[in-house]
Formats: C-alpha cells, structure tokens, sequence
C-alpha cells in the first residue's frame, strides 16, 4: 500500500507535536491502518526556528497555499489558525485540488465550516477536524461515531481551560481576577488576543462545532449567546462558594421547543459535581443521548501532546479509507425545520 503522504502548513506547538508523533511512532501508525504516514512537506512563517524537531528530510514551503496544491501530498493538515487569511486560502484550495483536510482552526470552521464542507463535498474531499474542540478529548468521534445511534438531548462543558484555569485558581487561591489573569498570562495560557479566551469566544467555536455537529445545523455563531468571565469577581467566587457552588465556563447546546438553543456562560455547578470538581487548565465535555444517557469525557483541551493527538486521529481515520467528512451529515428537512430558530437568548 502506498504510504499516506501529509503536508503540514503551521510549525508552532501543535504542528511540531505532529511532527513528532509522525517521526517517533511511525511503526505504530502503520501496524494501526496498514499503512505509513509519511510527511512530504512544511510551511511555517519562520524557516529558521528551532522546533526541536528534524525538518530536514521534507521540502519546505514557503506559501502554505502552494504547499496545499504539492502533488505529493494527500492530505493537508492545516495548523496555523486564524478564522480568515492564510489559513482559508490554504484551505479552499487543499479542496479544489481535490485533497483531504485535517484541521485543527475552530474559529475558521465555526465561521466558514458549512461552506468548506460543502465545496469538499462536491470534491470528493474529506475534511475533519477532531482536534478542533476540547483538543485531545475525542469529543467529535464521540458524537459521530459512538453516539451515533442516539437523538442527541443536550451537549455541555467547560471548553476553554485557560478560564477554567483562571476561576479555580481565583477560588483556591482567594486572588482577584487581574492577578491570576497575569499569571495565565505568564504561564502562556492565554491565546494571542486574550479576548478569544477570556471572552468566552474560543469555547463558543468549540460549542459551535458540536452543537453543528449534534443536530446536523448549521448554528448561526454570530447570533450566539456568548458571555465570558472578565466581570467574575472574587466575591460571587466565594459567594458562590458559600451556597456549595462553583462558578464555570459553561456552554450548552439543546433542542427545545423553539428549536436549538446555544448558550457559553459563567454558571453556578453544585461543587461536587464532575463540573465542579473540574481544576486547573481541564476540560470536560457531557454529552447526552435518548439511548445511551449521560457520558463525561475530561481531558486536557489544549497543548501540544493532546492537540496532536487528535490531528492524528483523524489522520489515521484517513490512512484506513475513510470518506466522511466531520459535518458528514445533510441537515435533513426535519433538523432544519428545528434549527430554523437558531441560538435562541
Ligand atoms: N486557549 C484554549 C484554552 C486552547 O485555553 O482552552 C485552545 O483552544
């Protein structure tokens, strides 16, 4: 069999977490499919960094769209981010050249997902993107696959480990919001514009994607209810505290007799529930179907191990044959009745 032949646009955490796994477990990959993984080539901003990884065997691109369009690439694994610029170009036109996409960009799918969805669609190319949400909790596959026979009732969790880092430590610690913010700061916890974390923006993607996913929608993530913790004080910390609570992150997404409702929110959870105990920079992700009930998946969401992980999950997925595609499903006429009244308030 012919060995399944990667292209990796975006050397950073994450793109080098892949490097390493390709290079360090490429007996393992193969013995999993039955076939190799092999990098044909690389596109980084900085050709110089050191990575600390051995680049020197894989041709180098500069432009990460040339590199899309590389004959000797299958799949394009798209690893630098960002919800428009180079990352959708690269994208787009991995798609139009008919080749498989794995991509990690929550905020380009939550945006643009659908779209580049259907376009590989009518290409004949796949796109997944496992490693999108909750990073190497296998949320997606979870809901794709293993629920797959359920109605999905209700998806909840905390997606965003920075704030869940941020408010256990304000509770454990007593220290106030601006002083451990610094220190998520200082331990490079917070994404490049802060926002995107503390705004509660980075988990509303992530509960876009499942949500999306869970009931076959598009959601509609500008209309989404999206609040983060920036005015959580120490106070409604301890007050909470007082009454045998916890302050979280949480997203949740429904349906409901107005349709589907999508909220990200700080939430009181009782403190000894799974939520509540939930410390540090973890995620937990709930999922729950009419058949199976209630399942807790809690992991690391971010960082270069877990992050990887999931990339070469769905890289994997492609080595054995796959051709589904993550939003695989068609809003059937029933589910697009329902979602008509998208992200209620
Ligand atoms: N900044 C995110 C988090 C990681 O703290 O969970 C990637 O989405």
């Amino acid at each position: 069999t012919k060995p399944l032949r990667l292209g990796i646009a975006g050397l950073g955490t994450v793109g080098a977490g892949v490097v390493k796994i390709v290079q360090t477990h490429a007996d393992l990959l193969a013995s999993r499919t039955g076939r190799r993984v092999t990098i044909s080539a690389v596109s980084a901003r900085s050709k110089s960094r050191d990575r600390g990884v051995d680049l020197s065997a894989y041709a180098w691109e500069d432009d990460p769209v040339a590199l899309a369009k590389r004959d000797d690439v299958d799949v394009f694994v798209e690893l630098m981010g960002g919800e428009d610029g180079p990352a959708k170009a690269a994208t787009e036109a991995a798609i139009a050249a008919g080749k498989d996409v794995v991509t990690a960009n929550k905020a380009m799918l939550a945006i643009h997902g659908q779209a580049l969805a259907e376009t590989a669609e009518a290409k004949g190319a796949c796109l997944r993107f496992e490693a999108a949400v909750a990073g190497g909790i296998p949320a997606i596959k979870a809901l794709t696959e293993s629920l797959a026979g359920n109605e999905i009732t209700r998806v909840m969790g905390v997606m965003n480990g920075t704030c869940n880092y941020i408010l256990t430590r304000m509770q454990d610690a007593g220290l106030d919001y601006q002083t451990v913010f610094a220190e998520a700061e200082a331990l490079g916890y917070l994404e490049a514009d802060p926002t995107l974390d503390v705004g509660g923006i980075d988990a509303g993607h992530k509960l876009a994607l499942l949500a999306s996913i869970a009931y076959g929608t598009q959601v509609n993530f500008a209309a989404m209810s999206i609040e983060g913790i920036e005015r959580i004080t120490i106070e409604d910390i301890e007050q909470a505290a007082d009454m045998g609570y916890r302050i979280k992150l949480l997203g949740v997404a429904q349906m409901t007799g107005r349709g589907l409702e999508t909220r990200m929110s700080p939430c009181l959870v009782p403190a000894t529930s799974p939520l509540g105990q939930l410390e540090n920079a973890t995620n937990m992700i709930v999922l729950e179907g009419d058949s199976v009930g209630q399942i807790v998946l809690r992991g690391a969401g971010a960082g270069e191990g877990p992050t990887a992980s999931a990339v070469l999950s769905d890289v994997l997925d492609l080595a054995r044959g796959t051709r589904v595609s993550t939003f695989g499903r068609p809003a059937g006429d029933l589910v697009a009745a329902r979602a008509a009244v998208s992200t209620a308030p």
